[in-house]
């Protein structure tokens, strides 16, 4: 699947930089050849004679090293690539890039490039959490980067959290995936995701606290897979990934719409937290207080269940049909009953009494009710959860 694709490799100056010898190992063992650029910074870390030595190539150092402009310049070097990888890419390389800047090898050929680019960054969990960092993550996404990681974990600093650059066949499989050549290759997936949010008047909605960050995780791994994926999504906190056909909605009503014109797909995951009812008599105006002090009343009428009715579709069902359960209490029994209820083939439950900070949160901790039986997960990172149901969606529908 990699064979004959040439990755520009650009290694960051951190710890994790490590990692790039068996990154370049894994990637030539599938066939692929490995252009390495090392910045400064990572020449602390790394070699440039064993990187040399493992990728077969010449490293690039130094954008003015007269020789590597005469051998081949850096719009060449940039263009000639299939695809563009920066492992570990750091906090610094991260801002250099969503600024724009181009002061040295690595980050003009990050400008120049007319091809994708995939990082998995590593930094220290503080530096991640950052709200540069945060910010400059957000820009990056919408500016089309794709991602792998980061992971959460032990640190070589001795914290933890997420910061961990992702392990090198993660990075592999992020990389086929971006080449479209991943498990789901020519799968079709469809996520909802996100709350709703149902009007009470055109100035004032019904909505919950989802923060939609679940489904866009899912959405990206399934995506790193390979999958083309429609990603129906009320207004949510957490942007949309790049690389999934977008489908914004506000309401179930609407939500139920996008679902119906995304269809055929091979699976279904609604993730989406929807509104299990709408206001019947919204008003077509603003609502003005009364001078007699009369309160208003809202009347309440049940939204479409878009997971029952997909999920109990004849034809045209999708063949893998998943929905979430977010539950206070008693979440594998809830869950268990809802999947029977409902008709869809796997439920992922989670518990999201405010103790567990879930709801709105980083992390997650799912059972998957299906056929069988209950499988709890433990606790972790959102990515992660979405990278391990990306995997068995794969599985699934091998
Ligand atoms: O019944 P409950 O809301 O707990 O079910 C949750 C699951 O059903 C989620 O997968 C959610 O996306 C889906 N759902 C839906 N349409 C609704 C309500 C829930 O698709 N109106």
């Amino acid at each position: 699947m990699l064979a004959g694709k040439k990755i520009l490799l650009i290694i960051g100056g951190g710890i994790a930089a490590y990692k790039s010898h068996e990154t370049i190992r894994r990637l030539r063992e599938r066939g692929a050849s490995v252009v390495p650029v090392l910045t400064r910074a990572a020449e602390e870390f790394v070699t440039p004679l064993s990187v040399s030595a493992l990728a077969g190539e010449k490293v690039y150092r130094d954008l003015f090293d007269l020789t590597d402009e005469a051998e081949m310049g850096h719009i060449q070097l940039s263009r000639a690539a299939d695809l563009v990888v920066v492992a570990p890419a750091t906090a610094d390389l991260m801002a250099k890039m969503a600024a724009g800047l181009a002061n040295d090898l690595a980050s003009t050929l990050l400008m120049a490039t007319d091809k994708r680019v995939l990082i998995a960054p590593a930094m220290n969990v503080r530096m991640w959490d950052h709200p540069a960092t945060q910010r400059n993550r957000a820009q990056l996404a919408s500016d089309g980067v794709l991602y792998v990681g980061p992971n959460e974990g032990d640190m070589a600093c001795g914290e933890f959290g997420a910061g961990r650059m992702a392990e090198p066949l993660e990075i592999v499989a992020a990389i086929e995936g971006a080449f479209g050549g991943g498990p789901l290759k020519g799968k079709h997936v469809l996520v909802t995701s996100g709350p709703t949010h149902e009007p009470i008047d055109p100035v004032r909605y019904i909505a919950n606290r989802s923060s939609g960050a679940q489904g866009a995780a899912l959405a990206a791994a399934l995506r790193d897979l390979g999958a083309r994926v429609s990603f129906v999504t009320g207004p949510a906190d957490v942007p949309p990934p790049a690389g999934v056909d977008v489908i914004r909605v506000q309401s179930a009503r609407d939500m139920l719409t996008a679902v119906e014109a995304a269809l055929p797909a091979d699976a279904a995951v609604f993730a989406a937290a929807v509104a299990d009812w709408r206001v019947a008599n919204a008003a077509g105006q603003k609502m003005k207080k009364d001078a007699s002090g009369t309160l208003p009343v809202l009347e309440f009428a049940e939204n479409p269940d878009i997971l029952r009715h997909v999920s109990q579709l004849g034809q045209g069902r999708p063949s893998l049909v998943v929905g979430f359960a977010a539950e206070t209490e008693k979440v594998v029994e809830h869950a268990t009953a809802k999947r029977a209820r409902k008709g869809c083939d796997w439920i992922v439950a989670n518990d999201v009494s405010p103790e567990t900070g879930i709801m709105g949160g980083r992390e997650n901790a799912v059972v998957i009710i299906s056929d069988a039986g209950a499988e709890s997960w433990p606790r972790m990172d959102k990515n992660e959860v979405a990278a391990r149901l990306a995997a068995r969606i794969a599985e699934a529908l091998a």
